[in-house]
């Protein structure tokens, strides 16, 4: 976007006069008058400079936008009293700009919109005496839908993403310039905790289009007043991939063999400096399927220990490191993403990632194990105490009953003669629902336009016929044989969108094809099917009169059903912990589905595990005896209730997919 004459432009100015605004810059061997100011945060070929000072990054990484806000405070004080000096955080501009030119930050909107609240959530760091490094993207991977793109790009005429492209550098400039309004006051050159600004993510695993990362570069250093850095993979390919000229080149993974490839593949001396693991892993997230166990170091000691020496590694040689996660959190409603494999694996609502502070806030052992490895690069008494952990609540079995059907609850449709996108109907997540009434017999194997994108529950005449699911390498074939006015629905329900691939796989499905719902033409047999009413079920409200809709019967094979029902927990009024209402609510009955506490979306849960129960924060609940309302979506109900409980400790177990008895992935 920006000339490149720019950039020669800063560099000759840093290196003719430096300040605190240019030596940010490719700020090798700080070339300082005596007269300079002193940079408050700036790094030499070996060392970051704090105030003028050398300073080690102890770091980990906690996401804002995924922890509930009123326990921002806590997570940052147990980061502080494990040893940690600096937080790392992604942004995610797909909710904090859910349509082009909305800033939906702590608008008062609830809980989401509470959480989109970053300037907060750095000021909150700064008062509990941590720095903060920022990584807003565009593109942040993270686990998330689209890797933390808006939906609403797809839409944008000839956009292309991660890429050297008008419109994509456009959105993005408008969207980075948009978070730097809200983060100025809060850089070190002004006296705040934000120290670093990454450019782009891993881009280098992704691509070499070297003149996009220049553009992003030139956008943050106009946006932002304090250094830049990229992170990449420890390899050649991948480092060479994402280095930015000027722009401190870091590693993740590894860091024995990561910060040996940086010093050797990494050869301009603007991309030089101290070594930094931007993402050290503390483990991995959690995909959905019957095989897939949950990822933890707890109870393996090896593990363990191959963390603590990794760390002790790091520190020992004065070198930075930031904990990927510190603390994972959860990824709320319908946030987490996907990655491509030649089928779609799908990431867990719960983020735990096996990170010291676990999903709920609680302390690990991992957590004490790495706070006694910091404590001994760490000036004695500095580190302070950290909190006992608190019990979690237990709620006994609630019975919840059928409320409203979903086709029941339905808005406003499209009708159309082939099926349209969920993103041509300006929507973003949740479900899509097809409706088509057969006028002419039809008989074969229906295909949901080009493929199943990404479970598609097959429905004639209101009674289930199958699932089309591309969680699997080969998802089932469903035949048909229709009559004139039968009623034929495809229920849609979008996954996450894929954020990434292994290389290996085929990469039709990647970043630059976003779309959900149907793609094409649905047809069965030879024949295409045309003529659909199309319902977007994005699900961001729950459908009313839920409490006062009779209960009806719910037979086997039933499309899917909201089930209500309520419960009230004790703690005081007032003032109340909510951290003693954290509980962990399971449905050990129910298939697939979604649920609400209190209109909060906890985010999806699925009886293939490993996560079998999803994590309520205490704060969504009402303390002191009031009622508290529960909302479950089962996409497969069969019975006339369903029973929740909440639970005390976190459950994990793998099931066959009864859509799918006998499928591996
Ligand atoms: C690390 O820094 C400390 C304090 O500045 C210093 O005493 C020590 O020698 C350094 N260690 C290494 C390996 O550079
Ligand atoms: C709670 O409900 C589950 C599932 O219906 C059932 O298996 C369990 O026995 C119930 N527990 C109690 C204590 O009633
Ligand atoms: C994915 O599909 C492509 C094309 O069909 C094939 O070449 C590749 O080997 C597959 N990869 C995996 C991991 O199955
Ligand atoms: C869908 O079918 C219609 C009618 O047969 C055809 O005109 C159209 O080109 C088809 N669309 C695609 C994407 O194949």
């Amino acid at each position: 976007m920006r000339p490149l004459s720019r950039l020669l432009a800063l560099l000759l100015a840093a290196s003719a006069a430096p300040s605190s605004g240019s030596s940010r810059l490719a700020a090798v061997e700080p070339s300082a008058t005596l007269s300079a100011p002193v940079p408050a945060f700036t790094y030499d070929r070996h060392s970051f400079l704090l105030e003028g000072e050398p300073f080690v990054i102890i770091g980990g990484q906690m996401d804002p936008q995924r922890i509930p806000r009123a326990y921002w405070h806590d997570r940052l004080a147990k980061a502080r009293a494990m040893g940690l000096n600096t937080i790392f955080s992604y942004v995610f501009w797909n909710l904090l700009e859910p349509r082009p030119g909305e800033w939906a930050v702590g608008d008062g909107a609830g809980e989401a919109s509470a959480a989109n609240d970053i300037a907060a959530f750095f000021r909150l760091a700064d008062e509990t005496g941590l720095r903060v490094v920022l990584r807003p993207g565009p593109y942040i991977c993270g686990e998330r839908d689209w890797g933390g793109l808006p939906a609403w790009l797809s839409r944008v005429p000839g956009l292309r993403v991660r890429a050297y492209n008008a419109p994509f550098l456009a959105a993005s400039e408008r969207y980075l310039r948009r978070l730097a309004d809200d983060l100025r006051g809060l850089q070190a050159t002004r006296g705040g905790p934000l120290i670093m600004v990454q450019v782009e993510n891993e881009y280098g695993s992704y691509g070499e289009d070297h003149e996009y990362t220049r553009a992003l570069r030139d956008i943050l250093l106009d946006a932002f007043e304090v250094p830049l850095y990229t992170t990449d993979g420890g390899v050649e390919w991948t480092l060479r991939g994402g280095e930015v000229p000027g722009v401190l080149a870091a590693i993740d993974g590894d860091p024995r063999s990561g910060f040996a490839a940086r010093d050797q593949y990494i050869t301009d001396p603007s991309e030089l400096g101290p070594l930094l693991d931007g993402e050290y892993y503390t483990f991995a997230p959690d995909l959905w399927g019957a095989t897939n166990a949950h990822q933890t170091s707890e109870g393996q000691p090896a593990q363990v220990q191959r963390l603590v020496d990794d760390l002790d590694f790091v520190l020992a040689a004065n070198n930075s490191i930031s904990l990927y996660m510190f603390h994972g959190g959860t990824n709320f409603g319908f946030g987490s993403g996907a990655l491509w494999r030649n089928y779609t694996a799908t990431f867990t609502t719960s983020y735990d990632y096996g990170s010291p502070v676990d999903e709920s806030g609680r302390i690990t052992d991992l957590y004490l194990a790495f706070r006694s490895t910091i404590q001994k690069y760490a000036p004695r008494g500095s580190i302070p105490q950290y909190p006992q952990n608190r019990p979690l609540l237990e709620i006994s079995n609630i019975t919840l009953s059928p409320t409203v059907p979903l086709f029941s609850a339905l808005g406003a449709k499209a009708t159309s003669a082939s099926p349209m996108t969920m993103e041509e109907l300006d929507q973003a997540y949740g479900f899509i629902l097809y409706e088509h009434t057969v006028d002419t017999a039809l008989e074969g194997v229906l295909q949901p336009g080009d493929r199943a994108r990404d479970r598609v529950i097959v429905y004639v005449n209101g009674v289930r016929q199958g699932v089309i699911d591309s969680s699997y390498i080969e998802p089932a074939e469903v035949r048909l044989s229709l009559l004139p006015g039968d009623t034929l629905r495809l229920l849609v329900e979008n996954l996450g969108r894929v954020g990434y691939w292994s290389r290996e796989s085929n990469t039709f499905v990647a970043l630059e094809d976003p779309y959900k719902g149907i793609v094409g033409n649905v047809t069965v047999g030879s024949a295409v099917v045309s003529g659909w009413d199309i319902y977007p079920l994005p699900l961001d409200e729950l459908p009313t009169g839920g409490g006062t809709a009779a209960p009806h019967a719910v037979a086997a094979g039933s499309p899917p059903v909201f089930f209500r029902g309520t419960f009230r927990v004790g703690g005081g009024a007032e003032n109340p912990d909510p951290a003693a209402l954290d509980t962990f609510v399971a449905v050990p009955d129910g298939v697939k589905g979604n649920v609400w506490v209190n209109g909060f979306h906890l985010g999806r849960y699925w009886v293939v595990g490993p996560q079998q129960s999803l994590y309520l924060p205490g704060t969504v609940l009402k303390p002191g005896g009031a009622e508290n309302e529960l909302v479950v979506l089962e996409l497969e109900p069969s019975g006339d209730s369903l029973t929740v409980f909440g639970s005390a400790n976190r459950m994990w177990a793998n099931n066959p997919d009864p859509d799918y008895p006998s499928a591996l992935p």
